[in-house]
């Protein structure tokens, strides 16, 4: 697989068991500082947020430092911090269903699940509500096209969260009647440490890319899309509820939308099963295909809510495990709830293949999921 338009071809491991080996092999970097210049030259994209100084998220830092900033975010990220969110995710999705309610048709990534996680992350963050609407206008809120629109944003982005961010340790732009985790991050003291400007605006960039159009909204909408393709599946969710915390992990491990591949790099040269690979080579690590291995997975290719173990990889797995899988949780929880609860005999508008979706090295992106449906 090549990585940029014109790079160098990367190694791309697709088993389950050697996707979660390698996720745990202190031979491999997430540092894309650790890249050979090949790939530095040949994939503009994936060092532009470096250039716009979005350098100090958790996702391409290494031990110590990595460590420390994961222990940091830990503190203020708690599942039971996530758990408080919960009715504000219910009541903004329970205002756009009812916005789309009357007309029995909607397009459930424009009309749904972008809004429902941009504008929860955007409230939980801390972004006054006056700005909410300019930065949405501004497209955080939509799936870009490709890397190069989202790269494109990144100056304009950068800009923003610094300005955000020292406003805030001045006490400005902050409501204190609402949650501000941007706030909290710049008060958090760790055995004496706190976060510098950059890690801070670095990691709320984060945050805000795993809670937007590369995490959740993306995660929502593969999630329907695959209940759509098996109706029978969503009735019995609809029959009982309980399903829905193994359904979540099944959809999540059976959707192939959402990121997808990991990257890594080797730190020196050492073989892997038959290829050898050299110190600063990119690795691609393919969580989608790890989800659908049969060593690992019977019926692979099935949606099936009964497995009795389901050690799907769609977070990761290890130091780097995603930090926002509670909060994807709960909002998959809100948003398929939203929909038993308001819809009957949902179905795609388009066939199937005629769903816009935009693909690059690193996944799939649905740009539109249009449906008709009955009021339940
Ligand atoms: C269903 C939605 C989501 C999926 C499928 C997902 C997937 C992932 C994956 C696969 C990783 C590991 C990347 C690697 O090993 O290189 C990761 C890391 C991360 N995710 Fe998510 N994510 C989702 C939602 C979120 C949300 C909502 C947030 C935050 C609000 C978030 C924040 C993060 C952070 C901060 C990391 C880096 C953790 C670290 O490096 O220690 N993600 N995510």
């Amino acid at each position: 697989m090549r990585i940029g338009e014109s790079g160098p071809t990367a190694l791309l491991i697709a088993g389950h068991h050697e996707v979660s080996a390698l996720l745990t092999d202190p031979r491999l970097s997430v540092d894309r500082h650790s890249a050979g210049s090949a790939l530095r030259g040949s994939c503009p994209a994936l060092f532009a947020n470096e250039s716009a100084g979005l350098t100090r998220s958790l996702s391409e830092l290494d031990p110590p430092d990595h460590t420390r900033l994961r222990g940091m975010l830990g503190k203020v990220f708690s599942p039971l911090q996530v758990e408080l969110l919960r009715p504000r995710f219910e009541l903004i999705a329970s205002e756009l269903v009812s916005a789309f309610l009357p007309s029995g048709y909607a397009d459930l990534v424009v009309d749904f699940a972008a809004p429902l996680s941009v504008r929860g992350a955007l409230d939980f963050l801390g972004i006054p509500a006056a700005e909410q609407a300019e930065l949405m206008s501004e497209g955080v809120a939509t799936a870009p096209g490709s890397w190069e629109e989202a790269c494109a944003r990144f100056p304009a982005l950068h800009d923003y969260l610094t300005g955000l961010v020292a406003a805030k340790r001045k006490g400005e732009r902050s409501d204190p009647h609402t949650p501000d985790l941007i706030k909290d991050l710049i008060s958090l003291r760790v055995n004496g440490q706190e976060l510098t400007d950059t890690e801070l605006s670095s990691s709320v960039w984060l945050l805000l890319r795993g809670s937007t159009y590369r995490g959740v909204a993306q995660a929502i909408s593969g999630a329907v899309l695959a209940l759509l393709r098996h109706p029978d599946r969503f009735e019995e969710l609809r029959a009982d509820r309980s399903l829905l915390e193994p359904a979540i992990d099944e959809l999540l491990r059976f959707a192939d939308l959402g990121p997808s591949v990991v990257v890594r790099f080797a730190r020196e040269a050492f073989t892997i099963g038959d290829s050898s690979v050299r110190a600063g080579d990119p690795i691609l690590l393919d969580l989608t295909a790890a989800n659908r291995d049969p060593r690992v997975f019977e019926e692979p290719d099935s949606l099936l809510f009964d497995r009795h173990v389901n050690p799907h990889l769609s977070f990761g797995q290890g130091l780097h495990y995603c930090l926002g899988a509670s909060l994807a949780r709960m909002e998959l929880e809100v948003a398929l709830g939203a929909l038993l609860d308001h819809c009957r005999g949902l179905r795609l508008a388009v066939e199937h293949a005629d769903l816009p979706s935009r693909e690059n090295w690193s996944g799939r992106r649905l740009l539109q999921l249009p449906v008709l449906f009955e009021k339940a």
